[in-house]
């Protein structure tokens, strides 16, 4: 059997503020050593997560949005199902429709944990710019995307992260990050991207669920990297340059790095700062230069179109990984069997 590298894989969707693209900027304020267990308490799709915990003994990852956790909890434990059920899905308007209204009627919790992945990650693979988005009552509400023929299982994609998923001893969780605080020890190394502060009043508000994050969840986050930082455990988070992040956050490091960033609905990118706080300063600093994303497009010519920059993504990633772990002289790569 073919055997396949596991130091990193893709995120497992396409996510708001996902951090596929800046992963070589911001990975350079991981602190020298790094220690057992990695935690990221706002995963979203994972892009840190999928290219950094094997670098560790076991992670806990977690979010707030039980959709993407029941998805991420399915494809590792579920996978040959998930697989089956998701090639019976199809592009189609009245299929995306039905679909998209199953938490309207009868309600998400009517069904099975199965049943609630496959619609996640067909409607992610379908809607329009494949971005989860929900409304103030919590229902779907992107509208149906234009692709040509897209692929709604990537069989190979999702295979991989449910191999990650197993080999990386991680725990999956869906609650407000606070409540990781009694399972986060010194020997933790904490993540933390949380939906960003804007940087001006007008600025595009960031609706991942119904919780808003106003200037007082801005607060009481800082409250948890205060109590993380008590407890000895080394953090870096990200945010944006809006002023109150400097403010909140002068007594830690805040270092400021230009991120490539969505600017509107049809993904167009621009480069923006955003910040990394830290409360270490003996940064890894330098990762040898990777040049070039290598180009990973394989498949039909189609798959090539919709896919070919997220296929380079992943490239760019499984080369980063490595590289850092040569960087960090940490052990061996785990490898795995396909
Ligand atoms: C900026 S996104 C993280 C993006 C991620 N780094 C990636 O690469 O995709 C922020 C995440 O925080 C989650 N979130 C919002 N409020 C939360 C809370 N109170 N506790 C845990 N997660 C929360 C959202 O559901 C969203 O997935």
């Amino acid at each position: 059997m073919e055997q396949q590298n596991c130091t990193c894989t893709w995120p497992l969707v396409k996510w708001v503020g996902g951090k596929s693209r800046n992963l070589k900027s911001l990975l350079k304020f991981l602190p020298r050593n790094l220690p057992q267990v990695y935690v990221e308490p706002f995963v979203g799709s994972g892009a840190v997560y999928f290219t950094l915990a094997s670098l560790f003994k076991s992670s806990i990852i977690n979010d707030i949005n039980p959709e993407l956790i029941n998805t991420y909890q399915e494809v590792r434990d579920n996978f040959d199902e998930v697989i089956a059920h998701l090639n019976e899905c199809i592009y189609d308007l009245n299929f995306y429709l039905k679909m998209r209204n199953l938490d309207r009627e009868p309600g998400l919790d009517k069904l099975t944990s199965l049943q609630r992945c496959v619609r996640f990650i067909a409607l992610s693979r379908t809607c329009f710019n494949g971005l989860y988005r929900v409304n103030k009552k919590g229902y779907f509400n992107v509208p149906f995307g234009k692709y040509v023929n897209p692929v709604i299982c990537d069989e190979e994609r999702l295979r991989s992260c449910s191999k990650f998923l197993q080999l990386n001893k991680t725990e999956i969780l869906s609650v407000d990050y606070t409540s990781l605080l009694d399972k986060i020890g010194p020997d933790s190394f904490v993540y933390i991207d949380p939906p960003y502060a804007p940087i001006s009043d007008t600025s595009y508000f960031t609706s991942y669920q119904q919780q808003i994050w106003d200037d007082k969840e801005q607060k009481r986050l800082l409250e948890f990297c205060d109590a993380l930082d008590k407890k000895g455990v080394r953090f870096m988070a990200s945010n944006s340059t809006a002023h109150l992040i400097f403010d909140l956050y002068r007594h830690y490091n805040i270092n400021t790095l230009n991120a490539l960033r969505s600017i509107n609905a049809q993904g167009d990118r621009n480069t923006l700062k955003e910040v990394v706080i830290t409360n270490y300063d003996d940064f890894i600093e330098t990762i040898p230069a990777i040049k070039q994303r290598p180009s990973y497009a394989q498949g039909s010519q189609q798959e090539q179109i919709v896919y070919t920059k997220e296929e380079s993504d992943l490239a760019f990633s499984r080369a980063f990984g490595e590289e850092l772990a040569k960087v960090a002289k940490l052990p061996k790569l785990r490898k795995v069997k396909k």
